[in-house]
C-alpha cells in the first residue's frame, strides 16, 4: 500500500505513522507540505522519505493550488492519502478525486467543534470529555463519516495546551490504527458510511 501524507507543521502524527507502519504494512512514498518550514519535512528526511513543498502562496487561487497538489500527489500513485495537520481547506474537486482514500484526523469528538480552537472551545463549554476523530474526508469541512474516536477526560486545571497534549497522545495511536485497517482492506467508504469488516 502506497501512502502520501500531507502536512503543514510539526508532523507528530506523521512521526507516529513512520514509527508504526512505514516500511512494514505500508510505504509512505512522499510527504508534501504547503509550508517550507514544517518540521514534519525534517522527520520525513530522517526516515529517508522524499519530501516536497508546494507553497500555496505561489498560486492564484485555491482551485489552481489544489489542481497542482493533486497532480503532484498522483505522480506517487498513492492508494491512500493522509491529512496529518494539513491546514488548508480543500476544494470539492480535490476531495472527490480522492473519495474513499482520503483520511483526516480532527482534534475533537466530531460532530462537536469542527474547525479551529477545538481544545479551547471544549474547555469553555465545560465539557467533561474531549478527544479526536479519524474520518473519511468529504466535501463538508470536518464532516465526513467518522471511523474511530479517542476519548480523554478534561481535568479541572486544564489549559488548551495541556488538553491538546493529552488528545494528541491518543491521536498517535488512533490514526495509524485507522490507517492500518484501511491498508489491510478491512475499512472502506461505502454509500457514504465508514464500513469496517467484522462489525454489524
Ligand atoms: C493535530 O492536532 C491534528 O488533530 C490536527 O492537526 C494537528 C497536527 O499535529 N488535524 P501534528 O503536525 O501531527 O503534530
Amino acid at each position: 500500500c502506497r501512502i502520501v501524507v500531507l502536512i503543514s507543521g510539526s508532523g507528530s502524527n506523521l512521526q507516529a505513522f513512520i514509527d508504526t507502519l512505514h516500511a512494514r504494512q505500508a510505504d509512505i512514498v512522499a510527504v508534501i507540505s504547503n509550508r517550507a518550514d514544517a518540521f514534519g519535512l525534517e522527520r520525513a528526511a530522517r526516515a529517508g522519505i522524499p519530501g516536497a513543498v508546494l507553497d500555496h502562496r505561489e498560486f492564484a487561487d485555491r482551485a489552481t493550488y489544489d489542481q497542482a497538489l493533486a497532480a503532484l500527489i498522483d505522480t506517487h500513485a498513492p492508494d491512500l492519502v493522509i491529512l496529518a495537520g494539513f491546514m488548508r481547506i480543500l476544494t470539492s474537486e480535490f476531495v472527490q478525486h480522492y473519495q474513499g482514500r482520503l483520511l483526516n484526523i480532527h482534534p475533537s469528538l466530531l460532530p462537536k467543534y469542527t474547525g479551529l480552537h477545538t481544545h479551547r472551545r471544549a474547555l469553555e463549554a465545560g465539557d467533561r470529555e474531549h478527544g479526536a476523530t479519524v474520518h473519511f474526508v468529504t466535501e463538508e469541512l470536518d464532516g465526513g463519516p467518522a471511523i474511530m474516536q479517542s476519548h480523554v477526560p478534561v481535568l479541572a486545571d486544564d489549559t488548551p495546551d495541556t488538553l491538546a497534549a493529552r488528545v494528541r497522545d491518543t491521536e498517535h495511536r488512533l490514526y495509524p490504527l485507522a490507517a492500518m485497517l484501511y491498508v489491510s482492506g478491512r475499512l472502506r467508504l461505502e454509500d457514504g458510511q465508514a464500513c469496517l469488516d467484522g462489525t454489524p
